[in-house]
């Protein structure tokens, strides 16, 4: 019965360093990086592999892949630091079009060199777009956080720059 006494407390004593010291450790990393996709073959770096099967403006159904080039700058010529890799089935069946994205940003070069992000959420054409980054490797393990990207360009035609700013905790 003593024991039992005497264990509890610092049971509970020890539950609180853990939940203390987790919250003290967390630490926040910026990053500003460009998305630059070419829809255009030949180095075609996104593709639709299936197409909507409905007569649906959105082209609600179908479904694209990506490969797409993380750059430093907006530039065709800046720094190629990464890749986004994922997909993105058109999941709205009455407009604005939104894609459910599925990706992860692949790091290759500088700081974050084979660590990478794995990103989740909805992308629309309007405004900023904010989604979830729910998990990380490497330098990134255990992470999670939020990236909001805005458009940048689509010139010359099938030619996307997409400017990101991802915010991660861990
Ligand atoms: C495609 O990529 C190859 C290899 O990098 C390059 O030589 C060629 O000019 C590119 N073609 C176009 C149309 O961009
Ligand atoms: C999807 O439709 C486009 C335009 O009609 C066509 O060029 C393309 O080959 C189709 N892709 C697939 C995977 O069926
Ligand atoms: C990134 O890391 C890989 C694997 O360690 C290495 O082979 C490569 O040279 C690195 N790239 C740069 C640009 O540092
Ligand atoms: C953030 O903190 C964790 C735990 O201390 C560490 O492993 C990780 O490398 C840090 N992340 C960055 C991006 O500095």
């Amino acid at each position: 019965m003593a024991s039992y006494c005497s264990f509890k407390p610092s049971l509970l004593f020890l539950l609180f360093f853990i939940a203390t010291s987790q919250a003290t450790d967390s630490n926040t990393t910026h990053l500003h990086f460009f998305v630059h996709e070419n829809d255009n073959s030949p180095n075609a770096t996104a593709i639709t592999v299936v197409n909507s099967t409905t007569s649906n403006p959105g082209g609600f159904g179908s479904i694209a892949v990506f490969d797409d080039e993380l750059r430093e700058g907006s530039s065709a010529d800046s720094k190629l630091i990464g890749r986004a890799q994922g997909i993105a089935p058109e999941v709205s069946l009455s407009g604005p079009m939104a894609w459910l994205g599925l990706l992860n940003f692949v790091f290759t070069d500088g700081e974050y060199n084979g660590s990478s992000l794995t990103v989740v959420g909805r992308a629309t054409l309007e405004g900023a777009t904010e989604r979830s980054i729910i998990a990380g490797t490497g330098k990134f393990r255990m992470a999670r956080g939020y990236t909001i990207n805005t458009f940048v360009s689509g010139a010359p035609a099938g030619h996307f720059i997409v400017e990101y700013n991802a915010y991660i905790e861990q």
